[in-house]
């Protein structure tokens, strides 16, 4: 059952970032469903669901009162990873990943003023900002990651 949930964002996430390719191209409404069924997943789509694994673990972490590792450098590829052929690097995407990093840099800070609560939903609210210039799909799901 949990496996038919997860089937079912994942479908939702998919189409719903898609929708500029659709809008891109309506006439050929039919060629689209081939390309939905040799779907692969693009790096960076690949990148952003290890980032949302990991900061799940971060947030058990820190609700459990563990400490958290380092800041993983991995994510470091936001800046390089390539993104599904209907989707362009620009300056909002840019500016955006550049201020996700200093954020997750800032959560693994030691020195910080901040929370760590405070910190890592700082992260959390840079995911949510960037997706809802880019794709809003997995917003809902990325809000589940907030610390309350
Ligand atoms: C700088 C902008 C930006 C930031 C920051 C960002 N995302 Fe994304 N995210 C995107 C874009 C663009 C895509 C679509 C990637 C593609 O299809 O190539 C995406 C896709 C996703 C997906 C769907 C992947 C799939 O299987 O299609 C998930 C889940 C996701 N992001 C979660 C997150 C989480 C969690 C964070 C924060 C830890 C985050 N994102 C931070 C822009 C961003």
């Amino acid at each position: 059952m949990k496996l038919f949930f997860s089937a079912i964002s994942f479908l939702f996430v998919f189409v719903s970032c898609n929708e500029t390719a659709e809008k891109a191209t309506p006439e050929n409404s039919e060629k689209k469903e081939i390309v939905y069924d040799m779907y692969e997943p693009s790096e960076m789509a690949n990148l952003m669901n290890q980032m949302y694994a990991y900061n799940l673990n971060v947030k058990n972490a820190i609700v459990s009162g563990k400490d958290i590792e380092e800041f993983p450098l991995d994510f470091l590829k936001i800046h390089t990873a390539e993104l599904s052929d209907f989707k362009k690097r620009n300056e909002t995407f840019e500016s955006f990943s550049k201020l996700f990093i200093q954020a997750e840099k800032e959560l693994y800070n030691p020195n910080s003023e901040m929370s760590e609560t405070d910190r890592f939903n700082a992260v959390v609210n840079l995911c949510i900002s960037c997706h809802q210039t880019e794709c809003t799909g997995p917003i809902p799901r990325i809000k589940k990651l907030l610390i309350n």
